[in-house]
């Protein structure tokens, strides 16, 4: 006879076995998923061009943002951050990179999108030289 005992211990091991063997199909499952995310960016205007009293230069653009982010979503995606850089070369650095805008996706339907702003955040070069 079985006793209670090794009855709820066989149910569990069952039980924990067929868990992990899930967990492990469900998280395989995501690597089947090949993302094709596109985006484009026009810059529409530059809405002004200013030099600040310590020489560096500060630029205000106006962006139209272009993007399908859909099939970055899976089952295991809770959100998508999406940001926007700059990168260009100067004398002084070889490689200058500023963050114009970004945003977080909170779901698919909002994934596939298109925005005109002005750059959210400030895109001032450094242009003099510090001794
Ligand atoms: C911005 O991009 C969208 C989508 O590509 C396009 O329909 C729209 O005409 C663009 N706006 C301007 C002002 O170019």
């Amino acid at each position: 006879m079985h006793s209670f005992g090794y009855r709820a211990n066989a149910l569990l091991t069952f039980a924990l076995t067929i868990l992990a063997l899930m967990c492990a199909m469900a998280s395989f499952s995501d690597n089947l998923n090949s993302p094709s995310p596109s985006a484009e960016i026009q810059i529409l205007n530059i809405n002004w061009f200013q030099r600040h009293p310590d020489g560096n230069d500060e630029v205000s653009l106006t962006l139209n943002i272009t993007a399908d982010l859909q099939s970055l979503f899976t089952w295991n995606t809770k959100q998508v951050f999406v940001f926007v850089a700059a990168e260009y070369e100067t004398p002084k650095n070889s490689l200058n990179q500023v963050s114009l805008w970004d945003g977080i996706i909170p779901a698919k339907e909002h994934a596939k999108f298109w925005i005109q702003t002005p750059n959210k955040y400030r895109l001032i070069d450094q242009v003099l030289q510090s001794f």
